[in-house]
């Protein structure tokens, strides 16, 4: 793929096809002192209002494409950068190849915190495992003054919800959520009522003295190929269907919609949905119910079954961050009566994790 020229018009050539680049578009990305504020790389422009914008005069002179606009603006621009945003090779996460796992995992990706972590090559790596396997565990982060909160913060901003900036994780009486119970809790994913959804959740251990209690996830992304490649119209209805999700307590009601699988644009998997307490599908022709409720039962076979699922016990200190809209997540059931289990935990947007992997990227020259 390359940059050519013919006459007056710049061509972007892939090797198929020769597409013929808007000047407006190449006048939007001139980054001379006047036209780019270097501090925050916005515009002090309005592109909006440019019109009737040709290209007077181009030329290519090995690296640099170099051109003069009709508006009297000249500028040089990289050649590499402009195919590189053709090519949508800037976008971070299409270079980080997700890898779907099931419970032969032999290793689960671990970190360890030290000094000045948020701003290391490690806190790069982690981040990159996060976008590979759903889930990262970080050991030895301190344990006092809800430190989940600047951990967090850290990476980006604490999503608060109405059970506050995070919340504890123990067994308490009458809970408004099983959760605050010493219960099994099967996989799930966390809050599908939220709009929008929170996306990853830290949960931080600071206690944990009970035998049970063993943290549990799965890959939902693993199984939902697993359920394409073995009962394809169970996959599609489940992708087709958009059920409510609904939470209720004495000060707030909580809904929001969406498939137990949602694919994006291009049929790629983009978010699991799983909470068979709170789930409330359609009323539909009887038929199309049958075809969904034997759907359901089936992908939640799959996602209780040991074939997908990992667990491990979280020790003082362990810090798991998992993405709420690919893996699910549950423990086992533990005795109180052998003395405390408390963890505590908060979200956090794709938003953080992503900013902080481009920024370190652009740190680290990566
Ligand atoms: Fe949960």
């Amino acid at each position: 793929m390359k940059i050519e020229l013919n006459n007056k018009k710049v061509i972007f050539n892939n090797n198929q096809d020769k597409i013929e680049i808007h000047p407006i578009w190449l006048r939007e990305r001139v980054r001379d002192e006047e036209f780019l504020d270097k501090n925050n790389d916005q515009r002090l422009f309005d592109p909006s209002f440019l019109n009737n914008i040709n290209i007077e005069s181009a030329k290519i002179n090995n690296v640099t494409l170099e051109l003069t606009f009709n508006d009297g603006v000249s500028s040089k621009f990289e050649i590499n950068k402009l195919t590189s945003e053709f090519l949508d090779s800037e976008n971070l996460l299409n270079t980080i190849k997700q890898k779907f796992w099931d419970s032969t995992l032999k290793k689960n990706p671990t970190y360890e915190f030290k000094e000045n972590f948020y701003a290391s090559k490690e806190m790069y790596d982690l981040l990159k495992s996060f976008y590979e396997y759903g889930f990262v565990i970080i050991k030895n982060v301190p344990t006092k003054n809800n430190y989940i909160v600047d951990f967090a913060n850290s990476i980006g901003s604490v999503r608060p919800t109405n059970f506050g900036e995070f919340f504890n994780v123990k067994s308490v009486p009458n809970p408004n959520d099983l959760a605050y119970t010493s219960l099994a809790l099967p996989p799930h994913t966390d809050n599908p009522y939220r709009k929008p959804i929170p996306c990853i959740q830290l949960l931080h251990c600071i206690e944990n003295e009970v035998s049970g209690g063993f943290s549990t996830l799965v890959d939902g992304f693993k199984v939902a190929t697993y359920l394409k490649e073995n009962k394809s119209k169970y996959f599609e209805i489940l992708t087709k269907i958009k059920v409510k999700f609904k939470f209720t307590d004495k000060d707030v009601v909580l809904e929001n919609t969406g498939q137990l699988i949602e694919l994006d644009e291009q049929d790629n998997l983009k978010q699991i949905r799983f909470n068979t307490r709170l789930d409330y599908v359609p009323v539909l022709e009887k038929k199309q119910l049958d075809l969904y409720y034997n759907a359901r039962k089936k992908i939640s076979e799959l996602y209780n079954s040991e074939k997908f699922r990992i667990q491990f016990k979280l020790m003082p200190g362990d810090i798991i961050m998992m993405d709420n809209h690919r893996l699910l997540h549950g423990r086992t059931i533990y005795n109180t009566n052998e003395g405390k289990r408390y963890l505590q935990g908060c979200y956090i947007d794709h938003d953080s994790s992503e900013g902080k992997l481009r920024h370190l990227k652009r740190k680290f020259g990566l």
